[in-house]
Order: structure tokens, then sequence, then C-alpha cells
């Protein structure tokens, strides 16, 4: 059954449920409150680096199924179904903002047709669900909640293909519509009361930020006792207790959701009573990973007054975000030890911060440089011509914060090689 969607925000959360909607079948209309970001929508273009996704927006155009207008109150009169995709950035004390989500469900509640269900995808506290309602002031409007577990880069194709589809709402009747709205999509659908649906997007992140600290941390353990962390995972691994997933060792976890979700869910937890320190390390143990990397350089070489290469400054690969990015937390710390850091990665262009500059391609990067950083797991970065990077180079240092290169042809040119987790 076609369904008329809106969907509130245009951020990658919005932009790829509206888009994939749309490619659902479903008539979709997606509306911001910044006039340049709707134009340009309306031409296909878009302002995220997500694969997949301009593919989807331009299909979505020319079938008639996707579009874009300003402001949310025009996009909901004839909704059947509104996508709440707001921003709920950390607020000043680690809790999550619901501003944005109060003043969305307050200016669109006039224009609600009665029996329209209002989904909620933001990340929000438990009890949100509640506060929309409140915000909504409708008792004609039943609330459901709806969260995404949209990883960026592959978001498309998390939607699509979801490992499952989780949909909290005391109305049942109104959550069975929203499960309606997936038919097509393969993936186990859940429903359950709100504050269960709002737990589990926080307990999935919590888990995947604890399994990658606990990732580092064996990585740390293996580098002390002589050890290949390679070895050693894909020995867990093979438990299918534990699976293969998530087990990569890296510089520390970053991006717009982990670092945000942990502290939130802390909050969360301590204002309900409970001290949940075991998240607490989690979060302090990914702190120390930043350190350590940084360690690793400054144990090779003086860094003070020096050169220091840095590959890749988003989060991770395939994305353009730098929020919470492990690279810009190590280069804040190398411009402290009095380094100047030269940073490239293939999706950023500027980064704002002082002692930091960001160049045109990996060999710009690591001209006069003393030592090179590999901070983000892009896969072109394993094809450079090392021998020109050796001749660039004025020390020949190479910490490889994600174990990317080949360490042994690195070796054979005469480098120090570090990874991580292996010697
Ligand atoms: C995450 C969740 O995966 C997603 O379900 C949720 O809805 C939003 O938050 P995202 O932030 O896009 O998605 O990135 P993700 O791929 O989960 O990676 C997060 C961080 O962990 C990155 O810094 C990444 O480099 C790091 N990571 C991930 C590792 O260091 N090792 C791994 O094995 C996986």
């Amino acid at each position: 059954m076609i369904n008329r969607i809106a969907v509130i925000g245009t951020g990658y959360v919005g932009l790829t449920t509206g888009a994939c909607f749309a490619h659902l079948g479903h008539e979709v209309i997606c509306a911001d409150i910044i006039p340049e970001k709707i134009e340009s929508l309306r031409r296909g273009e878009i302002p995220i680096h997500e694969a997949g996704l301009q593919e989807l927006v331009k299909e979505g155009i020319a079938s008639g199924l996707l579009k874009f207008v300003l402001g949310a109150e025009n996009a909901v009169g004839d909704a059947e179904f509104v996508y709440l995709c707001v921003p709920t950035p950390q607020g000043a004390d680690g809790s999550a903002d619901l501003s944005y989500i109060q003043a969305a469900a307050g200016e669109i509640s006039a224009k609600l047709r009665s029996g329209t269900v209002v989904v909620n995808k933001s990340t929000v506290p438990v009890g949100s669900t509640h506060l929309v309602e409140q915000a909504l002031g409708r008792s004609d409007i039943p609330v459901v909640s709806n969260p995404e577990f949209l990883r960026e880069g592959s978001a498309v194709d998390d939607f699509l293909n979801p490992d499952r589809v989780v949909i909290g709402s005391d109305d049942r009747a109104a959550a069975a519509q929203v499960a309606a709205l997936y038919l097509g999509v393969r993936a186990p659908i859940m429903v359950t009361d709100p504050a269960s649906a709002e737990t589990t997007k926080y307990a999935a992140n919590a888990f995947l930020a604890t399994k990658l600290s606990f990732t580092n941390a064996i990585a740390a353990v293996c580098e002390a006792v002589g050890a290949d962390v390679n070895d050693v995972l894909l020995g867990i691994g093979y438990d299918s207790r534990i699976g293969h997933e998530f087990l990569r060792p890296g510089p520390g976890w970053g991006g717009s959701c982990f670092p945000k979700d942990t502290r939130a869910i802390i909050t969360i937890a301590e204002e309900s009573g409970y001290d949940f320190s075991l998240l607490k390390g989690v979060v302090s143990v990914n702190e120390e990973q930043f350190d350590r990397t940084v360690r690793k350089v400054t144990n090779m070489v003086d860094v003070d007054g020096a050169t220091v290469a840095m590959l890749g400054l988003a989060f991770k690969a395939g994305t353009d975000d730098i929020r919470e990015s492990p690279a810009l937390e190590m280069a804040k710390r190398l411009v402290a030890k009095g380094a100047k850091v030269k940073g490239f990665d293939p999706a950023v262009s500027a980064v704002d911060l002082e002692g930091l500059e960001v160049v045109g391609d990996a060999y710009a990067a690591c001209e006069g440089a003393s030592a090179l950083i590999v901070a983000t797991e892009w896969d072109e970065f394993k094809w450079l011509d090392l021998d020109k990077i050796a001749g660039l180079m004025v020390e020949h240092h190479v910490v490889d914060s994600r174990n990317l290169l080949d360490r042994g042809a690195l070796r054979r040119r005469g480098f120090t090689y570090q990874g991580v987790g292996r010697s």
C-alpha cells in the first residue's frame, strides 16, 4: 500500500529515510528549515557523502514520489505519517538536547489531520515519545518511536536491508500501521512499548562502543605480551556468541552517534539512580586510545617543531563526517605538543583546527614530514607509492592506527612501523 509520509529534517537520517521510503513506493515530502538546502535537494544535489543516496534522491524526484519543501508546516497537511528526524545534540550536561524535536512537534501540531501518526526517529532519551505527545497536545495523534540504526556511509543499505526494525508505541494499531510502511523490506519487525524502543537504540550503540573499547584494550594487551591482535580477534570471532563484526582495532571510536549516545545513556542511568560504571570505563578506554596512539608517534620522534602527516580526517572511511573524529582528537594532541600536522582525506577539504593544514593529496601531506599517521581506513591509502613517500619524508616513522598499510613493504624501505595490537 502506498502511504503519504512527511519527513521533518533532511540530515543523513531524514534524507535517507525519505529517499528510501520513496524507493519503497511511498509518496514522501521532506522538509527542512534551510532554503538553500531545499533548493539544492530539488535539483537532486545532496549535501553529504553517502553511498547510493544521490541516486535514490534523483530516482525519487524523477518518479515524482520524493518532494522537498521549506518548513515542516508545509509538509504535513496531507501526511498519514510524519517522521521526526531532527538533531538531538548533546546538551551542556551530557544529556540529549530535545529542543529541536519539541519545536518541530509544536510547529506541526495545528496542521495535522486527525489520525496522522507521528513517528520519532531521532535518538531521544527514554520518555521522549511522551514529550512529543505533550508538545503536540493532541489526543487524536498517536506517537510512535521507530529508532534508526543507520551507519554513515552505508545508511541506504542499512535502511533497505536492516537487521531489524524496532517500533515502540502504546497505541498498537498505530505501531502496526508503521510496521506496514516497511512492506518490501525483509527483516524482523519488533513491536514494543516506547520506553523499550528508545532504550534499545541506546543499548545497541552502548554495546557496540563497548565491543570496540574491548577490542582496543585487547590490542593494548597484545602489544604488551607480543601477541598479534588480528589472530586473537579472528580466534574469538569464530565463537558464534562473539562474532567477527565490529572487532577492528583502531585509534578509538568517534562520529556523530557513539560519543553522544554513550554519554547520554550514562546520564539517563545516573538520573534514574544507576551508576553505569561499565560504560564510563568504555568511554575512558576510548580517550586513552587517542593518547596511546599519539604516544606511539612521540616515542618515535620529537614532534615539537616537526611536521606530522595525517592520512584520513573523517571519523571512518566512506564518509566526509569529521564530528568527534579520532583523527582530529589526535591532531589536537599533536599540535599541543608543538607539531605541525598536515592532513589529507579524500572526502574532507577543510577543517577548522589551528595547527592542522588540510592538503590536496597524500603525498603533499608527507612532504617534509618526520612521521606519518594513518587515522582513517580509506582503501586508497593501501595503494600509495611507498618509494615516493620515502623520498618526501625527512624522517621515516609510520604509526598505522588502522593496521591498513603493508608493514613489510614499509620496513623494507627503512621505515619504523607501528600498527595497533601487533609488532
Ligand atoms: C553508528 C552505529 O553503527 C549505527 O547503528 C547507529 O545508528 C549510528 O552510530 P556510525 O557512527 O555511522 O554508526 O559508525 P560505525 O560504522 O558504527 O563506526 C563508529 C566508530 O567506530 C568509527 O569511528 C569507526 O571507525 C569505529 N569502528 C567501527 C572501529 O574502530 N572498528 C570497527 O570494527 C568498527
